[in-house]
């Protein structure tokens, strides 16, 4: 249907590009990308992908507005030149958070850079463990959500999990925490956590499940300031676990999340490489599973018309 695949990637985060094409073995694709002193971004493909399956490779990671317009540039530039297909690959999609009408006089942001990338002629959308779920609803186009589950997973089997109960930090995150519990053949406990008013501020309340005198592994979506995890650890702590691991699937280590991590006496921190981490916010006890793998095996599927969901059977 489509002639040949080509990778691309804008700035957010090319070393997952790079290992994506690795796993398909194929070479990235060449691309400039650059801003004007007046901040206006240009980006113009230096090969021909007319009639292509294009892939661009672009997490809404920091800075996160730019790594949106920039995305919606690469599209446009790849509509212009008579690209067969475009597919976003966006690891990580930023503003999940802002996915209902909650509040008086508020956006729904999500839904909006939804439109925003249809119109700038977008195809499909590929994507991994949005912040929930109903934003797949926001397109009308074809997406597919990638679990980083699989690959968290697999890395904690190779562990002694012994005495380990897997903790959700809100009662939101309860599905995604049973999720790794059943995978892992682990008890699940859930921490009661509010989000004071529209600040980073959370204050976890109260523990339901059994944690006192148990290993405890901890697994959110996104650390933004660790404000969660601290609460998580701080409430767990309170009614008696004894070792803390920390999982999640995006690493944002926005602001103070990383001197608050520092602060955290925990085990490790497991995370993806859905968006790149600075060498200054790598710590110590953190551990990164690439999702190159699985974002290359998603693409290939894609391109030949296969089964992606055959992937996670
Ligand atoms: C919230 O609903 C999410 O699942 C995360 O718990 C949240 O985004 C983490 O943010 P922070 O690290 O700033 O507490």
């Amino acid at each position: 249907m489509y002639s040949d695949l080509a990778v691309f990637s804008g700035r957010a985060h090319p070393e997952l590009a790079r290992a994506i094409c690795a796993r398909l073995g194929r070479p990235l694709g060449r691309c400039d990308v650059f801003e004007f002193a007046n901040e206006n971004i240009f980006v113009q493909y230096q090969e021909n992908i007319r009639a292509q399956d294009v892939y661009i490779v672009q997490p809404f990671s920091s800075p996160v507005n730019t790594s949106i317009l920039e995305l919606l540039i690469m599209i446009d530039a790849a509509r212009r030149a008579s690209a067969g297909r475009v597919t976003a690959v966006i690891p990580y999609y930023a503003y999940g958070r802002s996915d209902k009408k909650d509040q008086p006089r508020v956006p729904i942001t999500a839904r909006l850079i939804a439109n925003m990338l249809e119109t700038a002629g977008v195809d499909r959308i590929l994507t991994m463990n949005l912040h929930a779920g109903q934003i797949q609803g926001f397109f009308n186009i074809p997406l597919d959500e990638l679990n980083a589950l699989y690959t968290v997973a697999a890395y904690f089997r190779t562990k002694d999990l012994h005495d380990y109960t897997v903790v959700a930090t809100d009662v939101g995150g309860e599905k995604r925490a049973r999720d790794l519990a059943v995978k892992l053949d682990l008890p699940l406990a859930i921490i009661d956590k509010r989000r004071i008013g529209n600040t980073e501020t959370t204050e976890a309340m109260h523990v339901i499940g059994e944690v006192e005198g148990r290993n405890c592994l901890i697994l959110d979506d996104e650390i933004s300031t660790a404000g969660t995890i601290v609460s998580a650890a701080t409430a767990l702590r309170h009614h008696g676990a004894r070792d803390i691991v920390v999982s999640c699937y995006h690493p944002i280590l926005s602001g103070p999340a990383v001197e608050r991590l520092k602060a955290l006496d925990v085990k490790e921190l497991v995370v993806t490489d859905s968006v790149p981490i600075p060498a200054d916010k790598l710590l110590d006890n953190t551990t990164v599973l690439s999702i190159a793998p699985l974002l290359g095996d998603a693409i290939g599927r894609i391109h030949s018309g296969q089964s992606v969901g055959a992937l996670f059977q």
